[in-house]
């Protein structure tokens, strides 16, 4: 249940992204722009149901969408991911779930929560980096006892740790990523990976 992006544009987004001369303003710009190839990417798979429009011309039976969707980052780095959902799917719900990893011991901290109804709608979890994989299964746990059946989970930077631990707790939730990485190093960040992207999305 892994997808990996795929495209030459997401690549040399990336590597922007990577690049440790990166200014936030840009970082914040190649965010949006390599989230709208996710967006994308993890929305080819969304439910259609009939709908009959009329042209100009005929009447025909289109296809649009047949559930409601909801995207929920994970505070505060998956705010960065946010914009090209909300542009590309003017109606999508925004849930918030904050975490915060401790720095000594790299277990996620919950500090806030606020969700819309999530029963019948396919819930997007938006985070950049996926490391231990500690974060985004406590989001999929939360959002799982809050209602959640149909649920992806979209990064910009994995790793196998991160992804292993994802799948054991939540085998039937598709990881859309845009890079699986090496490894984790002692303090728990991805090699290579870009450091700690909301420092460098919001320059602290
Ligand atoms: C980062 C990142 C993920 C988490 C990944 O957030 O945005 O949420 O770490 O690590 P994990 O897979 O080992 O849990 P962080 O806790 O640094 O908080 P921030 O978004 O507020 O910077
Ligand atoms: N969080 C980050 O922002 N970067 C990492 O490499 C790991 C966790």
């Amino acid at each position: 249940m892994l997808h990996i992006l795929n495209h030459p544009l997401g690549a040399h987004l990336l590597a922007r992204l990577r690049d440790r001369t990166t200014p936030p303003a840009a970082f914040r710009a190649l965010s949006y722009q390599v989230s709208l190839l996710l967006a994308v990417e993890a929305t080819r798979g969304l439910a259609t149901r009939d709908q009959v429009v009329e042209t100009p011309l005929e009447t025909i039976t289109a296809r649009v969408l047949a559930r409601p969707l909801v995207i929920v980052p994970i505070l505060r780095a998956g705010l960065g991911m946010v914009q090209p959902f909300t542009d590309l799917f003017p109606d999508i719900s925004v849930g918030h779930v904050g975490l915060e990893r401790d720095h000594a011991t790299a277990l996620p901290r919950s500090y806030y929560q606020k969700l819309p109804p999530l029963a019948g709608a396919h819930v997007l979890v938006v985070d950049p980096m996926l490391a231990t994989g500690g974060s985004a299964v406590q989001a999929l746990d939360v959002l799982r006892a809050a209602g959640a059946t149909e649920l992806s989970l979209v990064c910009i930077v994995s790793s196998p740790e991160g992804v292993r631990a994802v799948e054991a707790a939540h085998p039937a939730v598709p990881i859309f990523t845009a890079a699986l990485d090496r490894e984790l190093n002692e303090k728990k960040y991805i090699l290579p990976g870009l450091g700690d992207f909301g420092d460098r999305l919001y320059g602290t």
